[in-house]
């Protein structure tokens, strides 16, 4: 009998397996696809190599306003392609590497769950104290008329695929997905609509946040309705009622869904363990428990905060928890990132979330343009930092728009994990001149 079997090799599932090999724990890891998940292979990484070549496209475009000049720039998709695949097949060799050195027995095809400790994959059985479901999550596609089944409609992982770049997309859904697509399209200086139903993009953002994104988006070439309803497709056609209640239509060559994700929940056998669930996710404690003593779930199945960052945490939780080193997942600081030209960074409480729970004592807010590293490096660019303090004047959430924004809200992350003050984050030297500089400045 093995120690623990982990169904699902993305995030969740190769960073557990990771460390419970490391724990000398003997380990079975079952995946149907590549190591890495989606993350590695249909979502994170790859949506940030061509975001990235597409980034350097643009500046090349616009280099003129730094003092240089570039004749012909032009860009080559299927070089980008090539570029993605190539990063992609490093990151997954080094997963198996590290299965490898944690001495994980890795074992490619569909897991099928008989029971609490047993599991079968391709006719043979395998049995652990432990499990650890990590199946993660799926494009999920509303039963929107015209959509399912339609050839001009893809999916994310779909987009990521495809050889041939798309002449011009409309995206339906303007959440992270959709608008970091957007903006890869935008910046290629291709077609883009996106049609989302709430009233802002970038989902729950702070407002002033998600407009400077849209603004930025609309400055680089994309059409963007917020307030909308998508009422059927017909090809690449997409009808939809406006925030003003007026008929519109939205034509490309693609129709990008990005609507959401679905967990994985069925087709392995999940029902036969009778686990608490809700209606879309198993249910998990602050300790990556289900219901069912000795099984665990982590990542995307668990419907908590859809990111890979948050599905390792929950993983090294469950394996922490499994062999007697009890953690907690704490949520007070999981930082969300948007991709995007400039990228858009929060972590924590936003001031109306703030306000919502009544724990709300001030906000701060800084243009970036205080920082000289920042002056230095954009030219007409907008961005801003927000903070948000409690009533201990403590730190509860911050906001960034800007370059390096991802880069820099870890340090928020940290700030926030040891309930850092106004005060005490006055006393950081950071380095100068950096745009992280700011964060210390918006605190005087
Ligand atoms: P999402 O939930 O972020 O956004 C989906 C959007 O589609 C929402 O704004 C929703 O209002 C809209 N929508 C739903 N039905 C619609 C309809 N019928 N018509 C128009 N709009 C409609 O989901 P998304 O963007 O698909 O991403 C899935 C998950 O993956 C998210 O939880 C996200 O956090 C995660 N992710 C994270 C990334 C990152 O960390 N940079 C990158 C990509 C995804």
């Amino acid at each position: 009998m093995r120690d623990l079997i982990i169904i699902g090799a993305g995030p969740a599932g190769y960073v557990a397996a990771e460390h419970a090999g490391a724990l000398g724990k003997k380990v079975l890891l079952v995946e149907q696809d590549k190591l890495g998940g989606v993350c590695l292979n249909r979502g994170c990484v790859p949506t940030k190599a061509f975001l990235h070549s597409a980034k350097l496209y643009e500046h090349a475009l616009h280099a003129e306003a730094f003092g240089v000049s570039a004749r012909g720039v032009a860009f080559d998709y299927p070089a980008m392609h090539a570029r993605t695949r190539k990063v992609q097949a490093t990151l997954v060799g080094g997963i198996a590497a590290m299965m490898k050195k944690n001495k994980v027995e890795v074992v490619t095809g569909a897991a099928s769950i008989i029971d609490k400790n047993t599991i079968k994959v391709g006719g043979e059985t395998h049995q652990a104290a432990n499990l650890l479901i990590a199946t993660g999550s799926r494009p999920f596609m509303p039963p929107i008329p015209g959509l399912a089944g339609n050839p001009a409609v893809v999916d994310s992982t779909g987009l990521l695929g495809a050889e041939k770049l798309a002449e011009s997309v409309v995206v339906i859904g303007g959440g992270v997905i959709g608008i970091e697509f957007a903006c890869f399209f935008a910046l290629l200086g291709k077609p883009v609509t996106v049609v989302e139903m709430l009233p802002q993009i970038c989902g729950a953002v702070d407002n002033e946040i998600a407009v400077t994104v849209q603004r930025r988006l609309e400055s680089q070439g994309a059409k963007i309705h917020t307030g909308a309803k998508v009422e059927k497709l017909e090809g690449g056609a997409v009808f939809f009622t406006d925030k003003t209640g007026a008929a519109q239509t939205a034509r490309a060559e693609t129709v990008l869904c990005a609507t959401g994700r679905a967990a994985n929940l069925s087709g392995f056998g999940l029902e036969n363990l009778n686990l608490a669930m809700d209606k879309r996710h198993i249910i998990v404690n602050d300790r990556a428990e289900t219901s069912v003593p000795g099984v665990y779930a982590a990542g995307d199945v668990t419907g908590r905060w859809q990111l890979a960052h948050f599905a390792s945490r929950q993983a090294l939780v469950a394996v922490g928890n499994m062999f007697g080193h009890p953690e907690i997942c704490r949520e007070c600081a999981i930082p969300a990132v948007i991709y995007t030209d400039p990228e858009v960074a929060c972590v924590g409480l936003n001031e109306a979330e703030a306000k919502a729970k009544g724990v709300f004592g001030r906000s701060l807010k800084m243009p970036l343009g205080a920082s000289g590293r920042f002056l230095a490096e954009t030219e007409g660019l907008r961005g801003f930092m927000k903070a948000v303090l409690g009533a201990r004047d403590e730190l509860l959430g911050m906001q960034i728009v800007g370059p390096y924004a991802s880069e820099m809200i870890g340090a928020a992350c940290v700030m926030i994990e040891n309930e850092m003050r106004a005060k005490d984050i006055r006393e950081i030297v950071f380095p100068h001149p950096t745009v992280a500089e700011i964060m210390k400045e918006i605190m005087f």
